[in-house]
């Protein structure tokens, strides 16, 4: 990333861009899967990394390299690196900087897929894997060894909202001598900068708001320049790269990224204050809410809530089935990030893999509910959930 002074949402429309000789205003798409050399010598530096230019794109291409380094510039990281998914990331991430052995400490509170790469994965690698409370240091604390290399977190975790403070937990894993990975997905940069408050690595799901309208998988890793590079060689290798045309989705997803965020976070807001006085709920969990359990290191480290709520009804899934039933509106998908509000039942959807125990130990319970708040009108996302 070129250092550069300018705000945010000068860098979300204008970081990054690479113009071709053709001099196109809108990044181009560049679907070429690999890149011709003017000779044999040119080949040849390309190759041994001589020469900066494009090879293949299983390694870099200009319409990936522009997403990369406008999302560089959004999370004030030295470099970026796109890969295929959210799920990508993490594994890229924990494959390149882990040997077999190591140990990790890992939240309890993180998507339901994530804890089966880690649990069915990772450990059968050889990872040493500890779970912890999200917001409990001394936990976080008392589980660190030896050989703990990582500690990973979602804050705001899926579905629950619970937060921690980062800048405690990023001293904790420098006591640790660990590298701290924030998964920044629910906030995005437009929200929270994790690396200004001491994380070492950000994890994406591109696939969420920063595609911000429900079309393309895709992923990022962004940190220091001596870190990425251990994960850029396991990209290359094992092809766990990004399209072009995914790239050039997301290049201009970005653009809206802010004003997206800022208006969902406030329909977000509202319906979970509507839903607060509700009397067939019986929790509202948002972290924009003084009733959230950490909505003092919410308010510190988050510039607003976002926009992703969940809340638990009075009764259990046949309550929650019958409420999602009835909407006519709201998308019945798992996905979040989206402009169109989506609404899922955690428990049998994104968090139905994991076990009963481990479902009670993460709080995912059968009366529980998600929603993604879009850019509808917030009071037609309350009509249509017929409270
Ligand atoms: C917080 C979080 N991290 C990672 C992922 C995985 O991302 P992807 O679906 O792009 O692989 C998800 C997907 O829902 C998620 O919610």
């Amino acid at each position: 990333m070129k250092k550069n002074n300018k705000k945010f949402e000068t860098n979300a429309v204008r970081s990054g861009t690479e113009r071709s000789q053709f001099g196109e205003h809108s990044e181009g798409l560049f679907l070429t899967s690999s890149f011709v050399f003017k000779n044999a010598q040119e080949a040849a530096r390309r190759f041994s990394g001589d020469d900066p230019g494009y090879v293949y794109s299983r390694f870099t291409n200009p319409s990936v390299n522009m997403f990369e380094e406008r999302l560089a510039a959004l999370e004030g990281a030295e470099q970026c690196i796109a890969t295929s998914s959210g799920m990508s990331a993490i594994l890229a991430t924990f494959m390149a900087l882990c040997k077999p052995g190591d140990h990790v400490i890992v939240s309890k509170s993180i998507f339901g897929t994530s804890v089966q790469l880690f649990n069915n994965f990772l450990s059968k690698w050889g990872l040493d894997i500890s779970f912890v409370n999200l917001s409990d240091l001394a936990s976080w604390k008392n589980s660190i060894k030896k050989n703990t290399k990582l500690f990973f977190v979602e804050t705001p975790s899926n579905p629950l909202t619970e937060i921690v403070d980062i800048s405690k937990l990023a001293e904790l894993a420098k006591f640790a001598k660990a590298k701290l990975i924030v998964d920044n997905c629910f906030c995005t940069p437009a929200l929270q900068l994790p690396l200004k408050l001491g994380a070492d690595i950000i994890i994406h799901s591109a696939t969420k708001y920063l595609d911000g309208q429900g079309r393309c998988l895709g992923g990022a890793v962004l940190g220091k320049r001596n870190v990425m590079s251990e994960i850029f060689t396991f990209l290359r290798n094992t092809g766990v790269s990004l399209s072009p045309f995914n790239a050039w989705i997301f290049l201009k997803g970005l653009e809206t990224l802010k004003i997206r965020m800022e208006q969902q976070s406030s329909n977000a807001l509202a319906l979970a204050l509507y839903l607060e006085k509700n009397k067939n709920i019986s929790k509202v969990y948002y972290p924009g809410l003084k009733s959230h359990s950490q909505y003092s290191i919410a308010k510190k480290q988050q510039s607003l809530g976002g926009a992703v709520l969940s809340f638990s009804l009075k009764g259990g899934k046949k309550e929650a089935w019958s409420l999602i039933n009835k909407t006519r509106m709201l998308s019945i998908t798992a996905n979040l990030g989206d402009t169109k509000s989506t609404i899922t039942h955690p428990a049998t959807t994104t968090h139905s893999r994991l076990t009963q125990a481990e479902r009670d130990e993460s709080g995912i319970s059968d009366s529980l509910i998600r929603i993604a708040v879009g850019l509808e009108n917030v009071n037609d996302i309350i009509t249509d959930l017929k409270l």
